[in-house]
């Protein structure tokens, strides 16, 4: 069989995070590693992506993973022992994925949980998915979404996306993932870039005015209202500052609203200093 994603020549050093697919379909994950970042970053030596295809540990001539469910019904099942087989080839790792409908929703969290591994294998499900038995060879069950897609290539796919860009050099800026939506705890401010001015609307002037700290303000504003109107659930767990917490009020935030979220208090005005009484002239000839 061709191995639809040769390594490259030049990589250099041990990886920081290898994933392995574990898939019926090696061709429809190789573009994902061989291209963009992911690409780029394998050249590099940052990361590394095996493509494991289960038909080479069906254990007979014709290649055959699946077979009927017991119990009748519709559709064929992954059969336990392939997926044992092909496990076993691999090398250790720290955590096995199944991806299924049924399985604990992908968040930015679980992303950067699994960025700090150094080994994932991720199973993809085709047909009506895996033996169940397959459940107990994995150390969890992902979900991206509640909808169901014909094969867990393109939830591998996404999973690999999000996680290899929080290891450490695989993007360029390493800052440049803590602003993002979910990671700050909250939906991403809007970004603008040239022309200053299309189809009457124009790029806000504090973003062009120079002063860092207006265009932190602003951003964090922005944020704080993108979330507000459109994920308000998220304000539960987002870190809030007692600005957030004015912020919040002025954009229509009930009392109830912030203390739900665990808001601080606002900042306290500030006292202005009263003015010294002026010292008595001293006597005269003293
Ligand atoms: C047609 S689905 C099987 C659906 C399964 N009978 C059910 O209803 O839960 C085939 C495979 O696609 C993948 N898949 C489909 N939807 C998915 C989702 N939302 N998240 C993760 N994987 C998914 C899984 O690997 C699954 O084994």
């Amino acid at each position: 069989m061709t191995d639809p994603l040769p390594l490259p020549d030049d990589t250099a050093g041990t990886p920081g995070l290898t994933f392995s697919f574990l898939t019926l379909f090696p061709e429809l994950l190789a573009p994902f590693a061989a291209e963009a970042i992911v690409g780029k970053a394998r050249e590099r030596g940052l990361l590394d992506v095996r493509l494991v295809n289960m038909r080479d540990f069906a254990g007979n001539r014709h290649h055959k993973v699946d077979d009927t469910p017991y119990g009748g019904g519709a559709g064929m099942v992954i059969r336990v022992d392939v997926a044992e087989r092909a496990l076993a080839s691999l090398p250790a790792a720290d955590e096995v994925i199944l991806f299924s409908p049924a399985g604990q929703p992908f968040t930015q969290a679980v992303a950067e949980e699994l960025a700090e591994r150094r080994h994932l294998v991720f199973l993809c499900g085709r047909y009506e998915g895996f033996d169940a038995r397959t459940e107990g060879l994995v150390t969890r069950e992902l979900s991206i979404g509640d909808f169901v897609m014909m094969g867990g290539e393109a939830a591998a796919a996404c999973v690999l996306e999000a996680v290899a860009r929080l290891v450490p050099g695989v993007l360029g800026d390493p800052e440049s993932h803590q602003a993002d939506s979910f990671s700050s705890g909250l939906l991403d401010y809007p970004e603008y870039t040239r022309p200053p001015e299309w189809r009457g609307q124009s790029v806000p002037d504090v973003l062009r005015g120079g002063n860092h700290g207006a265009v932190a303000a602003w951003r964090r504003g922005q944020a704080l209202a993108r979330t507000l109107a459109r994920r308000p659930d998220l304000l539960v767990s987002a870190p809030l500052t007692p600005a957030d917490t004015v912020t919040l009020g002025e954009l229509g935030a009930t009392p109830e609203q912030l203390q739900e979220w665990g808001a601080p208090p606002p900042p306290r005005p500030k006292r202005r200093k009263r003015p010294r009484p002026a010292d008595p002239d001293p006597p005269p000839g003293s």
